[in-house]
């Protein structure tokens, strides 16, 4: 959602005054206890599993991949709501990877949250200048006469009629609900936003309204964007880099039209194809790849590189050695991906499509 710049972003590399976080190494395990008194780990949910990625002031960074890959945990890591397992992550030169809660307070300020469901991150029993105004009483801020007048602030910036003030959110529809999540995002001026499906539940005409306000209020206060979203043509829409998630992991990572004009990564082209299904002439074309079977439980991921089980240019080397996310020959330097055989220009993979997985030599039992 920036400007354009006269030098493509994808021919220069960011300098750090460019880069406003940067993830290192980020690990999220969730684990699985059993037991009701003696709680034992009998196994963890890999949901955020080694995760490098860089964030440019300024910029959206879209993210994408299907449901659960690991989007909303890789956002709550870079919110720091829970301890990381394991990496770091450094925000504007500060690194905010083991920050006590009380050291966290001056980085919840500058980093804040939109969820997805405007209605269940609303408590119904409270009226929306009150929740409007709980970062200001959270942080001390502001109060009395002075936090009314912020708020109401607020509310016009947003699009909210500030005269609603005492409503409470079942007074509102979805989108105006949505305007409030925003509004109580913005109340501490915060450097970035992590936006985890802002839009996903809302009317598409709606959609574009909140999209519409994010872009307005990030030109306004040069804010920085994490924007997740299921929708493709959403996130092509809004961001100027993509990041492609899958078990975990970033698998590819380019500038946005770099990205849908020329993936490399077979599980990108099967996510872009599959999206098109929703575009009629595209369908009728039947130029897709499938994405077969179900993603494999991140309790257990498949060794190597892990969209093998489901990709049809899978061999051996994928199924034993992990692809690291690097740049290949020939694309900008700014174009990562993590695989052994990315996608060339004009390959068809769809050709490929019977034979998914069929190319590895699975281990016999026994
Ligand atoms: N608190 C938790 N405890 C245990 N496992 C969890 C927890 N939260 C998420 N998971 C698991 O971690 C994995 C990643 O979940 P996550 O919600 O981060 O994915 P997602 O990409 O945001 O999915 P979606 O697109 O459906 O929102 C999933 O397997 C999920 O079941
Ligand atoms: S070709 Fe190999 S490394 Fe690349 S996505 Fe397919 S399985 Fe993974
Ligand atoms: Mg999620």
């Amino acid at each position: 959602m920036t400007k354009p710049d006269p030098t493509p972003s994808i021919q220069r590399r960011p300098s750090d005054d460019d880069v406003l976080l940067t993830l290192r190494g980020v690990v999220k395990h969730y684990p699985i206890k059993h037991g009701i008194i003696f709680k034992t780990e009998i196994g963890r949910v890999r949901a955020v599993d080694g995760v490098e990625l860089t964030v440019r002031r300024g910029e959206t960074l879209g993210l994408v991949g299907e449901t659960g890959c690991g989007k909303s945990t890789l956002a709550r890591c870079i919110t720091r709501l829970f301890p990381l397992t394991a990496g770091s992550i450094v925000f504007d030169g500060q690194d905010i990877s083991r920050l006590s809660r009380r050291e966290l307070r001056p980085y919840r300020r500058q980093v804040q949250m939109i969820f997805q469901d405007p209605y269940g991150s609303l408590n119904p029993r409270r009226r929306i200048g009150s929740i409007i105004g709980d970062p200001f009483a959270i942080h001390g801020v502001a109060d009395g006469a002075e936090r009314k007048r912020r708020v109401q602030e607020l509310m016009e910036l947003v699009g909210l009629n500030p005269e609603h003030y005492n409503r409470f959110p079942a007074d509102f529809s979805g989108g105006q609900r949505q305007r409030i999540g925003v509004a109580r995002a913005l109340a501490l001026r915060p450097k970035l936003i992590v936006c985890d499906e802002p839009v996903s539940a809302l009317d598409v005409s709606i959609q574009a309204q909140i999209i519409n306000l994010l872009e307005g209020l990030q030109d306004e206060f040069n804010l920085t964007y994490v924007f997740i979203a299921h929708d493709l043509s959403v996130v092509e829409h809004v961001s100027d880099r993509v990041a492609v998630m899958y078990l975990g992991k970033i698998v590819e990572l380019a500038d946005r039209d770099q990205l849908y004009g020329q993936p490399r990564h077979p599980y990108t082209n099967a996510l872009l194809l599959a999206g098109s299904i929703a575009d009629p002439d595209r369908a009728r074309a039947r130029r897709r790849i499938i994405l077969t079977g179900d993603v494999p439980s991140p309790v257990d991921p498949p060794s190597g590189c892990r969209f093998h089980p489901r990709c049809p240019k899978a061999q051996q080397l994928c199924f034993d050695t992990e692809p690291q996310l690097q740049p290949e020959p020939g694309d900008p330097v700014e174009h990562a991906t993590a695989c052994h055989f990315p996608v060339a220009p004009g390959e068809d993979l769809t050709v490929l499509t019977p034979g998914i997985g069929s190319a590895v030599d699975q281990p016999t039992e026994g």
